[in-house]
């Protein structure tokens, strides 16, 4: 395992909810595996008056409620010593004069040699540029003794506008390769592997094109509501929360080019790239690419489960959507012509996300299914979550005279791969912010084509009152409309949780 440089992880937003939940333990995970580095520190920043012996009681208590993904939890001791916590309001600029002495006293009492810092900041977004002014203008975002990086959470902007001003004013402060944009899809070990899939094989790579492939599936399903971030998600909707981020990095890492190396810079300049190519959708042709839905109450498996309007934080007229499907065209030489769909909800029958290759029909085709169908085109499924694996579907002859054809499945579950749990996302992505490696996080050109795709949607939403939005009930796949966007036919999978049930009897 690569050994990182001794350095304080500074954490803004130390007694929040993403800390608690996600970092606090992501960083147990890897001091357990031996993975930090030695010496290191965690200078937790916040607003609450707390002691370091509380802020590392409170870590310890963050641990048992959500750390070791239900594992024993072992050495918590010798990990919460690592903790320590400044006050610190980040919108005060005068505040970063006492954060920049503390730094350096830390540096120094535990003798690093270079004062490196990682700087996370798990803030809202109105935050992240008053922040960078502010270690900047303590000298906190100079490289010169040590290395500075800042790590960001989405959202990274509204819309285009606010996405590439905030990119400005982060880059007025930091250096590009100082900032480090999450979008913890890429921290997840299956979105990773679809780059091994694609580029660590021969077989695929001939056949990943419009020659071979009729069109692609991108879904991001869940089963929760907007539980309690209504407010939040109210001004967000799930085009902004899922598909400007998430799911346009997952389908980049499916249809980019190769890239020339496996590092930050090319793999990147890829990205960029494929999104870059990804056809406008304008106000005169939304109706025949988008539908929006949100949804509606309705009692499932016992639960009644109330209407996105009736949720904590929601406005009682919110058109906001909870469920977004897109008809989307890349403009290249490798998928010109063939289309992709995006799909996301919330309150969907089951959580899943995953990607589907459907391939092209045979050119001459002489067999048929027993009941006098047309076999169906091999389909390459790429489970992201849960059930993480891939399955081929393919058709083969069904025992028995005559010549009749069955689809079978040819399936790999990532838990065959060994016992340990699959590393989560922010684990990997923090070590890789440790070590400087920032191939799995957005370039800013990214965000920002990303915003470019989806702002003529959002901005044909806000101004024509007649794009309908569709209700549909909690538990259902959303509006039958989305089957429209399928100009040539077909429909929308319906994947069930287990990859091998699928097309059978469905666990949901
Ligand atoms: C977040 C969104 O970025 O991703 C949430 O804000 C969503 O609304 C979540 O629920 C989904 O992440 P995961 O890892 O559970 O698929």
């Amino acid at each position: 395992m690569r050994q990182a440089q001794p350095a304080i992880l500074a954490l803004f937003g130390a007694t929040g909810d993403l800390a608690k939940r996600k970092l606090i333990p992501a960083l147990y995970d890897l001091h357990r595996k031996g993975a930090l580095p030695r010496p290191f520190l965690i200078l937790g920043l916040g607003r609450k008056p707390v002691s370091d012996a509380d802020f590392a009681a409170q870590a310890g208590a963050a641990l048992a409620r959500f750390g070791a993904g239900g594992e024993e939890l072992r050495d918590v001791e010798p990990f919460t010593r690592l903790f320590r916590y400044q006050q610190l309001d980040p919108a005060d600029s005068q505040a970063y004069a006492a954060l920049a002495e503390r730094m350096a006293t830390l540096w120094e009492e535990s003798r690093m040699e270079t004062r490196n810092a990682l700087f996370y900041l798990a803030l809202p977004p109105s935050l992240y540029a008053p922040t960078a002014d502010g270690l900047h203008a303590v000298g906190l975002a100079d490289q010169s003794d040590g290395w500075r990086r800042m790590i960001v959470e989405k959202p990274f902007g509204e819309d285009l506008a606010s996405g590439v001003a905030l990119n400005r004013n982060l880059l007025e402060r930091f250096e590009e390769r100082q900032i480090y944009r999450i979008d913890h899809y890429l921290g997840k070990e299956t979105v990773q592997n679809i780059l091994a899939l694609r580029f660590a094989n021969a077989i695929f790579e001939p056949v990943w094109n419009r020659s071979h492939i009729s069109h692609l599936e991108v879904t991001a399903a869940e089963t929760i509501g907007v539980e309690d971030r209504g407010g939040y998600f109210d001004g967000a909707g799930i085009l902004r929360d899922m598909v400007q981020n998430h799911l346009l990095q997952v389908l980049a890492t499916v249809t980019m080019e190769p890239p020339v190396a496996f590092d930050a810079a090319a793999v990147r300049n890829e990205t960029a790239k494929v999104l870059q190519s990804l056809r406008p959708i304008t106000a005169e042709n939304i109706h025949e690419h988008v539908v929006r839905g949100q949804y509606l109450s309705a009692n499932v498996r016992g639960d009644d489960l109330a209407a996105y309007r009736d949720e904590g934080g929601v406005a009682p007229e919110s058109r906001t959507e909870t469920f977004v499907a897109i008809r989307a065209h890349i403009d290249n030489w490798r998928w010109g012509g063939i289309p992709i769909y995006i799909r996301s909800g919330k309150r969907l029958p089951t959580r899943v996300t995953e990607v589907a290759v459907h391939f092209r029909q045979p050119p001459h085709q002489f067999f048929q299914r027993a009941d006098g169908a047309a076999p169906g085109a091999n389909r390459l499924i790429i489970r992201i979550q849960p059930d993480e694996g891939i399955l081929v579907e393919f058709g083969l002859k069904t025992p028995a005279a005559g010549f009749q054809i069955q689809n079978v499945g040819m399936d790999f579950h990532y838990s065959d791969l060994g016992e340990s749990p699959i590393p989560s996302a922010y684990e990997r992505l923090l070590l890789d912010g440790l070590l400087g490696d920032a191939t799995l996080f957005a370039r800013s050109d990214a965000v920002e084509w990303g915003w470019r795709f989806v702002q003529p949607i959002l901005d044909a939403w806000a101004t024509d009152p007649e794009i309908p939005l569709y209700g549909y009930p909690a538990g259902t796949w959303g509006p039958p409309e989305t089957k429209t966007l399928f100009k040539e036919g077909g429909e929308f999978r319906y994947p069930c949780r287990n990859l091998t049930t699928d097309g059978g009897y469905c666990a949901l």
